[in-house]
C-alpha cells in the first residue's frame, strides 16, 4: 500500500483564501482590520522562522500583525508586564496576543500565558479556553489541533467510532486534540461519521510501556512528541491514517516524528514534514484572530 498524502499546505492556501474574504468583509463593517500582537523572546532561529510564518500568512489574508521583540534576558514580571500593556488600550486594538514558546528556562511560562486576556487568546491556550473546550464549548481552540482535526474533515477521514491513538500528552495538542475527536457532533455535523469528532481517544506518552502495542490499534495515529524516527512502519497498521506533528530538526532538514518513506507504504493516509501539519496551524491561528476581532467588534 501507498499512502495517500494528506497536504497541508493546499489545504491552507484554500482557508487562507476564503479567510482573506471574510477579513474584507469585517473590514469593510468595521472600519479596520484584525490586528495579530506576536511576542518573540530571545534569539532561537526556530521560533524567528515560525513567527516569521505567521506574519506572512497575516499579510496573506489581511491581517494586520506585529512582532514585539524581547531580550532573552526578560524576566517573568517584565513579560507579564508586557502582556497586560498589550493588551491595554493605549497601545491600540490587539485583537489576538500570541507570545511564542518556548519561553527561555528561567520564566515561569504559565504566569506569562494567564497574563493573556481569555478574548484575545489566539493560542487557546488560557485556562478559561482549556475549560470551554473540556466542555464542549469551544470558542479558542488551540489551533494545531483545530488544524489536524480540518485535515481530516476535510480528506472525508471518518472519526465516529474508529480508535485514535495519540502519542504525546502535551497541552498545546495532545490534550485538546483528544478533546476535540472524541468531542459529541456539533450542529451541522455531517451523519457520515467524516466530522472530526465521536472517536474513542488513547493519549499515550513516555511511561505508556509497550508504545507499538497500543500505536497498532489506532485506525488514526497521530504523533506529537518531538523525537524523529520514532513511529516506524511495524508501529501502524495497514490502512491506518498517521498524522505527523512533530517538527525536528535533523542535519539542518526538517523531519517529523514518523518514519516517513516506510509508513507510508502500510498507512492509508500520511501527513508529510514540512507541508502537512505546521501549515494548518498558521491557517488556523489566522482563522482564531478573525474570531478575536470579531469577538470584540470594535470600531
Ligand atoms: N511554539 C510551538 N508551537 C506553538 C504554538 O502553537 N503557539 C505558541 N505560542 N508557541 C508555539
Amino acid at each position: 500500500m501507498t499512502a495517500r498524502m494528506l497536504d497541508g499546505r493546499a489545504l491552507a492556501g484554500r482557508l487562507e483564501r476564503s479567510l482573506q474574504q471574510e477579513v474584507e468583509t469585517f473590514a469593510a463593517m468595521f472600519g479596520r482590520r484584525p490586528r495579530l500582537v506576536v511576542v518573540l523572546v530571545g534569539d532561537m532561529a526556530a521560533s524567528a522562522s515560525y513567527v516569521k510564518s505567521k506574519s506572512l500568512a497575516a499579510a496573506r489574508v489581511g491581517i494586520d500583525s506585529d512582532v514585539v521583540p524581547v531580550a532573552a534576558t526578560a524576566s517573568t514580571a517584565d513579560l507579564v508586564a508586557l502582556v497586560k500593556a498589550l493588551a491595554s488600550e493605549k497601545h491600540g486594538p490587539a485583537d489576538g496576543i500570541l507570545v511564542q514558546l518556548p519561553l527561555p528556562p528561567h520564566v515561569d511560562t504559565v504566569a506569562v500565558l494567564d497574563a493573556v486576556p481569555p478574548d484575545r487568546d489566539v493560542d487557546g491556550f488560557h485556562p478559561e479556553n482549556a475549560g470551554l473546550l473540556s466542555q464542549g464549548r469551544p470558542r479558542f481552540i488551540p489551533c494545531t489541533a483545530a488544524g489536524v482535526q480540518r485535515m481530516l474533515i476535510d480528506a472525508e477521514i471518518p472519526t465516529a467510532g474508529k480508535h485514535v491513538v495519540i502519542v504525546g500528552r502535551s497541552d498545546i495538542v495532545g490534550k485538546p486534540l483528544a478533546l476535540l475527536l472524541a468531542s459529541r457532533p456539533p450542529v451541522g455535523c455531517p451523519p457520515d461519521g467524516t466530522g472530526g469528532c465521536d472517536a474513542s481517544v488513547t493519549i499515550c506518552h513516555s511511561r505508556s510501556g509497550d508504545l507499538g502495542h497500543l500505536t497498532r490499534q489506532a485506525d488514526i495515529l497521530v504523533a506529537a512528541v518531538g523525537r524523529p524516527g520514532l513511529i516506524t512502519a511495524d508501529m501502524v497498521r495497514k490502512g491506518a491514517a498517521v498524522i505527523d506533528v512533530g517538527i525536528n530538526r535533523v542535519e539542518g532538514k526538517l523531519v517529523g516524528d514518523v518514519d516517513y518513506g516506510p509508513v507510508s507504504e502500510v498507512a492509508g493516509w500520511i501527513s508529510p514534514v514540512p507541508g502537512g501539519v505546521g501549515p494548518m496551524t498558521v491557517a488556523m491561528l489566522m482563522s482564531n484572530t478573525l474570531l478575536a476581532a470579531e469577538i470584540r467588534r470594535r470600531p
